[in-house]
Parts: structure tokens; sequence; C-alpha cells
């Protein structure tokens, strides 16, 4: 067979319109003095008082870096009123005005980008990397739905075998809940608002308590941009009285959700149990996700692509690496140049430009994955446990464990733990049976140079998003849409073509002329 090199070893460049580079490391160099000055200096993100909750860092667990007003039942109930009859003059909006409010939005977030990626480096322990990043993807997305709804919601002149004149329109479906995680704190967050906003409905954003403060700050700017403040407001509060109060009622028209499989379960059955119309939910969750590296793969290629899959944002990405299946022949080379690379990795707080691997999101979270590790150190399988720092922080190694099969895992391990499993060149169709058989069906990554052995695990993979030869993380709104099926996610996909017609209700006119 052909051996084809892979075609990218770097990622290609991309610039913002201000002609910053925010793809690469190396960009920071060209960031203005007054730009890194502002990187170091904390905003002023809300005062301490006995009606507020305060917000720590998880790199810093003492540290309160700014707090939030918690939303009540009675918020709640306010919101959504408000959210109500805001629609009834929203829905008539020309679609041009929401396309240019949400481009007035994307600029603002560009305008504002050093501090909105210092709110998520300190809050959400993204390092400078993933907050220029999760900026630069937000900021995608304001400008891909702003698009996608000019070009979707001009109504579509009919064949007209009739002899009326028909023709088919988008309109938006009224109030949408909007439910977000804290790993993706500010694009998963604007990629659902500025969706469902893009299709003509109006929004209530219910966003993690536990990364508050950049979530007010991004609603703050779609207001400066012009955005009505009922048309799209934030509730922060718990996800109990979320559900018991705005999913409750009954003019609710969708629901959005990112987060786990059991919790999308949860909200469908409350959607379902509830009085009022039958609504949407698209729930974007996790995965059990895979890759594949057969003997032809390029060794340092592979471990690059591992590293980023597996370790980047300290393994807090739903489309991360959990089980890299290596073929025996190369799996003590890989493991061992993999370790060799892991040791090179600085943990720390994501302030220190240097840190490679931030703080995991809690002490739940640690906790819950220090647990996890334990287990298997005892079982004597960890392959690889790194160096923490000497900081208060959340920190967990990033660790390596050897499982004998997929089994072994019995849930989402959501952290900087890889588990690894080998398998002998005749066993490609029981790894391939293993991995559709967890349920879950979100993103798959093979290394090979051998081009059929790619397309047949592309083709057989029950999952959303393969990437072949090269990491499987950071789909690039527009061209990489994201998300998956089965356990994983109901789709359409964000950041493609298809998300927002699942957000509007559909209405053909037909004129006897
Ligand atoms: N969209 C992110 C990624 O592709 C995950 O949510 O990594």
């Amino acid at each position: 067979p052909r051996i084809p090199l892979p075609r990218r070893i770097f990622q290609p460049e991309r610039k913002n319109s201000q002609g910053i580079n925010l793809d690469s490391l190396k960009a920071l160099q060209n960031l203005s003095k007054s730009m890194q000055e502002q990187l170091k200096k904390p905003p002023v993100l809300g005062t301490e008082d006995e009606k507020r909750t305060p917000v720590y860092s998880p790199s810093h667990p003492q540290e309160i870096i700014g707090s939030y007003k918690k939303a009540g039942r009675q918020d709640c109930h306010h919101a959504f009123d408000a959210s109500r009859a805001a629609w009834k003059k929203w829905r008539v909006t020309d679609v041009e005005e929401r396309a240019s409010l949400l481009e007035a939005t994307a600029n603002l977030y560009e305008e504002h980008y050093a501090e909105l990626m210092l709110i998520t480096m300190q809050e959400a322990g993204k390092t400078l990397s993933n907050a220029l990043a999760e900026v630069r993807e937000a900021v995608d997305f304001l400008r891909y739905y702003a698009n996608q709804a000019r070009h979707l919601f001009e109504p579509t002149r009919l064949p007209s075998v009739t002899g009326e004149e028909n023709s088919l329109s988008l309109e938006g479906k009224g109030p949408v809940l909007c439910i977000s995680p804290w790993n993706f704190p500010l694009a998963i967050f604007t990629g659902q608002i500025s969706a469902a906003l893009a299709a003509g409905n109006t929004v209530i954003a219910k966003p993690s308590t536990l990364t508050p403060l950049i979530a007010k700050r991004a609603i703050e700017l779609f207001h400066e941009a012009g955005f009505p403040k009922d048309v799209v407001q934030a509730v922060i509060a718990p996800g109990k009285l979320v559900e018991d109060t705005i999913l409750k009622e009954s003019a609710l028209r969708a629901v959005m959700f990112t987060g786990s499989a059991a919790a999308a379960k949860q909200i469908n059955r409350q959607i379902a149990e509830r009085d009022g119309p039958i609504i949407p939910l698209i729930a974007e969750t996790g995965g059990q996700n895979a890759m594949i590296v057969d003997s032809s793969a390029l060794t340092e290629q592979v471990v690059r692509d591992i590293v980023q899959s597996a370790f980047d944002s300290a393994g807090q990405r739903c489309s991360a690496l959990r089980v890299l299946f290596i073929q025996e022949d190369v799996k003590e080379k890989t493991l061992n140049t993999l370790k060799g690379y892991l040791d090179t990795f600085t943990l720390g707080d994501p302030l220190d430009w240097e840190t490679d691997i931030g703080p995991v999101i809690d002490s739940a979270s640690q906790s819950e994955l220090m647990l996890h590790i334990e287990r298997f150190r005892q079982k004597d399988r960890l392959l690889y446990e790194g160096q923490l720092p000497e900081l208060e922080g959340h920190f967990v190694p990033p660790t390596i464990i050897e499982l004998d099969d997929l089994n072994e895992l019995h849930e989402e391990v959501f952290g900087p733990v890889l588990h690894v499993i080998g398998f002998h060149s005749d066993k490609v169709e029981e790894v391939l049976n293993q991995i559709n058989n967890t349920g879950f069906g979100l993103t798959l990554g093979v290394h090979s140079r051998i081009n059929q052995f790619c397309e047949t695990v592309a083709k057989r993979a029950q999952v959303g998003n393969v990437y072949i030869n090269r990491n499987m993380i950071g789909a690039t709104v527009g061209s990489q849409p994201f998300g998956g099926q089965d356990l994983s996610g109901t789709g359409p996909k964000a950041g493609g073509p298809h998300y927002l017609l699942r957000l509007a209700n559909e209405k053909t006119i037909s004129i006897n002329t």
C-alpha cells in the first residue's frame, strides 16, 4: 500500500481580525506591552459582601477571585417571564439585525480578549494557550452562526406545481434554556447562546456555578453590543433550581445542554413529563474516546498527538483521549518516548506562562481522579505518574494506566489520565468492537500510514468525529462540526451547517396569486 506522509505536522496558523496569531504560543511575543500588563493584572470582577457568593481559583483555592449574586427561585421565574415577553418583539426582528448584533458581540470579544482570557485562566484554570483558543472559538461561533442565519433564514421559493407561489421560511421557536459546562465556560456558553439568538429565539443561559464570572462578563458584552437585556440573560443558580423552575415552564421551546450523559437523560425525562408541547433537547455529552495506533505510524508525531489529546486542558475536554489502543510491536518504544515527553511538562498555575498543564476544576474532581489513580496503583497498573507542583491547587499528575480491556473502565475519567491497551495486528476488529460497544460515540483518533487501515477504522467507528494522523481535540468551528452520537449526544453538530435548523420552526406560505 501507498505510504502517505501526514500532511500536517503543525496546525495551520490562523489570525484574528487584529492580525494576532492565536494558534501558537509564539504568538504571545506579538502581544503588545499593554496587553501583557493587562494579562498580569486581575480584573475587577465584583466585590465580596454577605449577599454574594465568592468564587475561588482552582490554582489557589484559598484565594477569592470575585463574587456573584446567586439567583433564587423568584429570579428564575422573573427571568423566564421577561424572556417570554421579549420574544414577542424579538421574533419579528430581521435576520440581518440579529446577525449584525452577533458580529458586534464578536468585535467586543476581540477587543476585550485579554480580559476574557484572564478570567478563564483564573476561574477555570485554563493555560495561556487554552485561554487564547477559548476566546477564539467563542468569536468563531458568533461569526459563524451570524453567517449561517443570513444564509438559512432567507425564505426559499419552492416549485410552483400548484400554480401558487410557495415558499418555505424559518423562524425562532421562543425562549430557549442554554445549560453550559465549566470546561469551556466561554466557548460553549457563547456557542449555545449565539446559535439560539441567531435562530430568532430569546435565551436564558444557565452557566456552571463553577465559572460564573466569565459568563457574567460575556453577557455584559452581548448587552453592550446592543442585544436587549431580556433577549439574552444569565441565571446563575444551582441546576436543581433551574430544573424546578425554568425547565417546567410550558412556554419554554428548546433546551441546549452540554454536560454528562446522565444529566442529559434526566433533563430529557423532565422535558417529557412537564405540561406543554414536545420540545427539542440538543445534548452534547461525554465520551470514552479512543485512539488506535498501528506499527506504521510515526512515533514522534503519535506521541505529540497523544499528549495533546489526553493532557491538554488537564484532560478536561469531552473530546479528550481516554484509551490508547497501541499495536504491541511499537508499544514499548512509543510509551518510553511518551514518558520522556511528559517529564518535560510543567504543572502549575496558569498565570505562570510557562505552565503546560493547569489544575482540575475543583476538589471533588481532584479527589475522584486521585481515587481512580490509587485503585490502579494498588493493582500495580500505573505506567507513569507525573510530578505534582508544590502548590495548594487542585492538581492531578498526568498519569498513564495500563488496562487489559476497555471493560475495566466503567465511566468517563474526566482528567489527565490516559489508559493504554496493547493489541496485536490480527485483533483490529476486536478493538473496534470494544470501542463501539462502550455506548458512547464522540471522538476517535487513528494513527497509521496505511490508507486502507485509516479508511476502514473511520468507516467502522460509530463516533461523531474521526481524526486521522492528528490530535483529536479542538474542533474548528465551520470546518470540523463537532458532536457525538448515542450516549455522546443528540446532534446536530456544534459549528456545523445543521445546528440552527434544530432551533427554528419551519413555515410554508402558499399564496394564490
Ligand atoms: N469542542 C471541543 C474540542 O473539540 C470539546 O468540547 O475539543
